[in-house]
């Protein structure tokens, strides 16, 4: 079955790291989208927060964010059919309930990084899983830029942005940062997401 062991992996730690999740072809030309984007100047500066209280905080974190939506392009709404199958597995396989998956592109500027955080609001639990693409064919190991994920041992696991890795986690139980970057360093991060509970007006 396609996505098996990213199944297994959640079910058995709750995280999973592919290597190969997509054809570099398809990596190179998101980079690619995410870079004409950039040079356009759809990317903006992402904010911490939601609703009223989202604010732009460069010392939480620094990266540049523009959020795909189905129709802007044939290579992003192919990444989105492909998450939704996704979805339909994670579903069918561990009943998790997953509704939508909204993703955004997200460039680091040498410089930036995002200080250790959970995926999910303080008044909002739909975020249910984490999906992070990685856009960086050239990436070098003095690059920084990890993302050290806090395992529940206490331990740290740090993960290098390399082209075409696709790490997904529980949004909830991993406290994750990525460290400071000294070169740009491109992207694709997603929520698959449940009902938030409070529209069930319990
Ligand atoms: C995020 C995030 C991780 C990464 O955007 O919430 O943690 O590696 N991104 O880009
Ligand atoms: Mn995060």
């Amino acid at each position: 079955m396609p996505f098996s062991s990213i199944i297994d992996d959640l079910a058995a730690r709750g995280w999973s790291l592919q290597s190969s999740f997509l054809s570099s072809d398809v990596t190179h030309q998101l980079a690619a989208e995410c870079r004409r984007r950039y040079a356009e100047g759809a990317l903006a500066p992402a904010g911490v927060g939601r609703g009223e209280e989202q604010a732009v905080h460069e010392g939480i974190r620094g990266d540049h964010i523009h959020w795909l939506e189905e129709g802007q392009a044939a290579v992003s709404d192919g990444y989105l059919s492909v998450m939704d199958e996704l979805r339909q597995t994670l579903n069918r396989e561990l009943f998790l309930g997953l509704e939508e998956f909204e993703c955004h592109f997200a460039l680091y500027p040498p410089g930036a990084f995002y200080q250790t955080h959970l995926d999910r609001f303080r008044d909002d639990d739909s975020r249910c899983i984490t999906a992070v693409l990685y856009l960086n064919p050239d990436w070098q190991p003095n690059n920084g830029g990890e993302l050290r994920m806090h395992l529940p041992d206490g331990k740290t696991l740090d993960i290098p942005p390399l082209d075409g890795h696709l790490l997904m986690f529980l949004s909830g139980e991993f406290p994750h940062e990525v460290m400071i970057t000294q070169a740009e360093r491109l992207s694709l991060t997603g929520w698959f997401r449940r009902r938030p509970v409070d529209v069930l007006a319990l």
